[in-house]
């Protein structure tokens, strides 16, 4: 069965209690479930989280080595990690797609998360839907993934 990474950055463990104003209420396993739900019997959705910027660069090469399409909210590590940005061009420089996703929608935010240093070398990029963000992102990888 094709799987599908979705990789999340820091601060987004704490969804549910974090800034509920901004990121809603419901939790990281309420979006396990619903893009379990939506993944259905043809694609494995595996989430995952952390706080360590060295994890999910290498959670970036391990979607290079199995060539596996990744949705990827970097959180704060948006707006300034190059290394971050570096381990996503091995992704998409690979063939393999990338989609960058945000729960809100940073452009309309405070100056310093106008920039994503992630979005030049994405497949794509969606933000401001909430956890639909992450919905239409799977939509989009699946369109994009010739046996997704
Ligand atoms: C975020 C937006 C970022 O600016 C912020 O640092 C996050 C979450 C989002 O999903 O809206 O942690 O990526």
């Amino acid at each position: 069965m094709p799987r599908v990474l979705v990789l999340n950055g820091p601060n987004l463990g704490r969804l549910g209690s974090r800034e509920p104003d901004v990121y809603g209420s419901q939790d990281l396993a309420a979006l396990r479930t619903l893009l379990a739900a939506e993944a259905g019997d043809d694609v494995e959705v595996e989430v995952r989280q952390t706080d360590d910027e060295a994890e999910l660069i290498h959670w970036l090469h391990e979607a290079v080595d199995a060539a596996t399409p990744v949705i990827l909210n970097p959180a704060a590590f948006t707006h300034y990690s190059y290394g971050l940005r570096d381990a996503a061009a091995l992704v998409t420089k690979a063939g393999i797609p990338l989609v960058e996703v945000h729960i809100s929608n940073p452009h309309a935010r405070e100056e310093f998360r106008h920039r994503s240093v992630i979005s030049g070398i994405a497949t794509g990029v969606i933000a401001g839907f909430g956890f639909d963000s992450y919905v239409l992102a799977l939509d989009a990888v699946r369109r994009a993934t010739p046996t997704g």
